[in-house]
Parts: structure tokens; sequence; C-alpha cells
């Protein structure tokens, strides 16, 4: 938490059935004080309206709260959070949880998975990784958004991307269901 400009909560309507999860909050988050607001946060919103959901519908956020980086010149470079600062943040989520009682959580990213679930999930490349979980009767388990910025090229880019959407879609046909 030392070096982040402030806490960035979840955000989202009280209603949502569906919550997506990402890692910690980037540089642009950091200073907005909103979760997936950077160039993530435009991946994700373009997967969102693919999969015909609108992001103002579904809960937003993070399994940490505070944005770790280090100085590169000007630039500030995400830094993953370690194990201790991912238990620190865990009281928040789990109250998100407990508040929001979700039907559907998208966790996306190992980081996420890992610590929403207690354990490593591989998340491989094909869509529809559904995982068996105490915090919500649908878990999904996806790649993070940054994962589709970082690709090496256009057609794994293309090939993340839609992943992403399918799984989005997925989650949003079971968040329908459970209405
Ligand atoms: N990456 C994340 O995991 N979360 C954000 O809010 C932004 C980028």
């Amino acid at each position: 938490w030392a070096r982040a400009t402030q806490t960035v909560f979840g955000e989202g309507p009280p209603g949502a059935r569906l919550m997506l999860v990402g890692e910690q909050p980037g540089d642009r988050e950091d200073l907005a004080g909103e979760p997936f607001v950077g160039p993530a946060g435009a991946i994700l919103e373009r997967a969102l309206k693919e999969a015909g959901l609108d992001r103002s519908r579904v809960y937003v956020t993070n399994v940490v709260k505070h944005f770790k980086w280090r100085a590169s010149g000007k630039r500030r470079l995400h830094e993953r959070p370690n194990a201790e600062e991912i238990r620190a943040c865990l009281p928040w989520f789990e109250a998100e949880l407990r508040v929001l009682r979700p039907s559907v959580v998208v966790l996306m990213g190992a980081t996420a998975a890992q610590s929403a679930l207690g354990r490593a999930v591989r998340i491989g490349d094909e869509p529809g990784l559904v995982v068996t979980s105490p915090i919500a009767p649908h878990v999904i388990v996806t790649l993070h958004p940054s994962a589709v910025l970082r690709s090496p090229d256009p057609a794994s880019r293309e090939a993340r991307f839609a992943r992403l959407v399918a799984d989005l879609g997925l989650a949003t046909s079971h968040a329908r269901r459970s209405l």
C-alpha cells in the first residue's frame, strides 16, 4: 500500500449478479481511484460489449486494493503483489463477496484465481474453465485483459481476446439463468 495514491475499491451496482475480479489497480486506476479504467479496462470493456454485457451492470474489483510499482524513469511500472500483500487484502475481497453475494464470479488471471480460490489454477488456452468454490455458485477462471495487451503477435492477441469474450459470455448466461 505504501507507494499507492489511494485505495481502489470495487465498483458496480449493489444488485449485480456478476463480479469480475482482477489482480491490483494499475497506474491509471491508482490516480483515478477506480478499477479497470486504464488500457486493461478498455480491453475489458470491449470484451464485455462483445459478450453482450454492459459494464454498468457488473461489479468490477481486484483482489489487491493498492497499486504496487517501481520507478523506471518517469514511468511507474506494475509490480506483482506478493503472498503477504495478497493475504493482507483478502478480508476486503471476502467482505465484498459477503455484501454482494454474486451468483457468478469471473477470476481474471493467475493472481486473482490463486488468491480467491486458495490454490494455484492453470488458466490454459481453452475457454470455459469452470471451477468449484464456496465463493459463488458459478466461478469461471479466465485470462487477465492485460494478457491480451501482452500478446506476442496479432494471431494470439485475437485468440486471447476471443477467449475473454467467450468466458464473459459464459458468465453472462449463468448470471441470466440465476435471476
Ligand atoms: N489490472 C488489474 O488487475 N486491475 C485493474 O484495476 C487494472 C489493471
